[in-house]
């Protein structure tokens, strides 16, 4: 006889669904240990496996960020830019720390040009800018238009010798060359030497009201010999510059900056450069971490300098190098090795590991003695970020997802109508032969990280390319911010802490994604 639909007796009754979960042996899918048995499932990334929802009893608002990225340091955003010269300069580094990061300076010019992006960063004030473009008396018009073109601005200090920290002579605004029709007009001729200014040591305020009152659009601010140390514009000022998450350094209200060094002998010297200039964390750069040299320079580091530097050791990507370099000292690990968007490392020299496997094993061996792991590259979305973070890191070091971006280092140029920013891999031929055009900078030294000074032929690990642009990483941090938050609300954790002992406790449960699910997971199916 057929059955009447809804009319079986043999249903549970619903008010009990949820003590009958504990019929089943586990709990649905699977913890990070079982996900990540390398007999089972092989080497992961990213994209190999999706964190399985939780229960959510709070706003994603209220999730919080903060992670201790080293020994030492806490930063309210879990998020670092990558020591590469396409992507962390100055400008890179004040604002990441500005919005709750840390930038890493790359180290591919000379120690002094490097030293001095760290000494601007930890000057940074702010609302004052600390790297105007300056002209001398003898450019012309036609410079201010190239500027203006260039950079969208137009009020232009005058200096001895154009540069910052020169005798200042005068400023060149709009108004001072809009009816110059002939632009080989020197500026001499043109500037307002009339200036009002202020002194090195004004707070904010005072400048503010400054500006107000003479009604100027730029306010220059020179030190005891008149020389030009930071400007301020009036167009800033109208914007809100609010930075609750900012990073500090430990013992002052300087914002906080890491730079990237290598493990040769004048790296030492670099290195006391970057601290006279109040560097707080070094990032020791090398592919492949686990080498006498780097156990040697980590040593040499804690000796000199104690605490008043937190290493960040590597790239590591197992257990056994880890251990090398915890032995030895470092304060964090940074985990990757052929993940990055522009890496070949993995097909030339055989060697790495997928990231998703690496950053879950290194964190779990360098848990166990209080070392925070950083997962180094292969973040190209949001979601990667969250599953790094599941999967043991501190924090995520970014380069590609940054580059592109109005604070990343170069000029945008157009092709096929798409404005773009060059991004190229620190080990390429291109960044190599940056080294060797740049006659002023011997020690350079950024490209040792993947070539030895004495290899006779170049064995490239990285590629030159260019990436769209991403507009500025004060509105793209906040979001990657956001779309952390709400990932961890989708999980059910509130913060990175508990996110890390419900993965350890087996609470937060993974899948594996076959190669038809990430086909699913992505946007499919669409006409456009
Ligand atoms: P991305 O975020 O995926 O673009 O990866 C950035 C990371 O790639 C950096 O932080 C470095 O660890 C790594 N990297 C930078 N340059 C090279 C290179 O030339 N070859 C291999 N890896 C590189």
């Amino acid at each position: 006889m057929a059955h009447e639909v809804g009319a079986s007796t043999s249903y549970l009754d619903p008010k009990l669904a949820k003590q009958y979960l504990s019929e089943y042996k586990t709990s649905d899918g699977l913890s990070a240990e079982e996900l990540m048995d390398l007999r089972v499932n092989g080497g992961l990334t990213y994209n190999d496996f999706l964190i399985l929802p939780g229960h959510i009893d709070f706003s994603a608002s209220e999730v919080c960020c903060e992670s201790r990225i080293t020994r030492n340091i806490v930063l309210k955003t879990p998020f670092m830019s990558s020591p590469m010269d396409t992507v962390t300069e100055t400008d890179m580094a004040i604002n990441m720390a500005l919005l709750g990061g840390v930038g890493v300076i790359h180290h591919n010019c000379s120690a002094d040009e490097q030293a001095e992006m760290v000494r601007k960063v930890k000057k940074f004030e702010n609302g004052f800018i600390p790297d105007p473009v300056c002209l001398t008396p003898t450019h012309t018009v036609a410079d201010v238009h190239r500027i203006k073109a260039q950079f969208g601005y137009s009020g232009i200090p005058i200096t001895a010798n154009g540069k910052l920290y020169s005798l200042l002579l005068g400023i060149v605004t709009a108004r001072d060359i809009q009816f110059h029709e002939d632009h080989t007009t020197l500026l001499r001729d043109v500037m307002t030497t009339d200036l009002v200014v202020a002194h090195e040591g004004v707070t904010l305020e005072e400048a503010n009201q400054i500006l107000r009152s003479s009604k100027r659009g730029k306010l220059p601010i020179v030190n005891s010999r008149g020389e030009l140390v930071s400007l301020l514009a009036r167009s800033d000022l109208l914007k809100n510059l609010n930075f609750p998450l900012a990073s500090k350094s430990l013992h002052s209200n300087q914002l906080l900056c890491a730079a990237a060094i290598g493990t040769h002998s004048d790296d030492r010297v670099r290195l006391q450069k970057l601290v006279d200039a109040g560097l707080d964390i070094v990032v020791l750069d090398s592919s492949q971490g686990d080498s006498i040299y780097q156990i040697e320079m980590i040593k040499y580091i804690k000796k000199n300098y104690g605490d008043r530097l937190d290493i960040i050791a590597g790239n590591v990507v197992t257990r056994e190098q880890a251990a090398s370099l915890i032995e030895a000292g470092a304060d964090a690990l940074r985990v990757g090795m052929g993940s990055g968007s522009i890496c070949i490392t993995q097909e030339v020299m055989a060697v790495g590991r997928p990231q998703g496997t690496a950053v879950y094993k290194v964190s779990e061996f360098a848990q166990k003695f209080n070392i925070p792991v950083i997962a180094d590259g292969g973040i190209q979305n949001v979601g990667h970020i969250t599953k790094a973070l599941a999967l043991g890191a501190s924090a995520v070091m970014m380069g590609g997802l940054l580059a592109g971006t109005a604070e990343s280092p170069g000029d945008y140029f157009y092709h096929d109508g798409q404005r773009l920013k060059r991004y190229r891999g620190m080990g390429s031929i291109d960044a190599m032969e940056r080294i060797c055009n740049v006659r002023d900078a011997p020690d350079n030294a950024g490209i040792k990280r993947y070539f030895s000074e004495s290899d006779a032929i170049k064995v490239a690990q990285g590629v030159a390319g260019a990436v769209i642009d991403k507009g500025s990483i004060r509105k793209f941090v906040p979001y990657l911010i956001s779309g952390l938050q709400h990932g961890m609300q989708d999980i059910g954790i509130k913060n990175l802490t508990q996110l890390k002992e419900n993965v350890k406790s087996g609470k937060v449960r993974f899948e594996l994604r076959t190669a038809a699910a990430q086909v699913e997971g992505g946007v499919h199916g669409l006409y456009s």
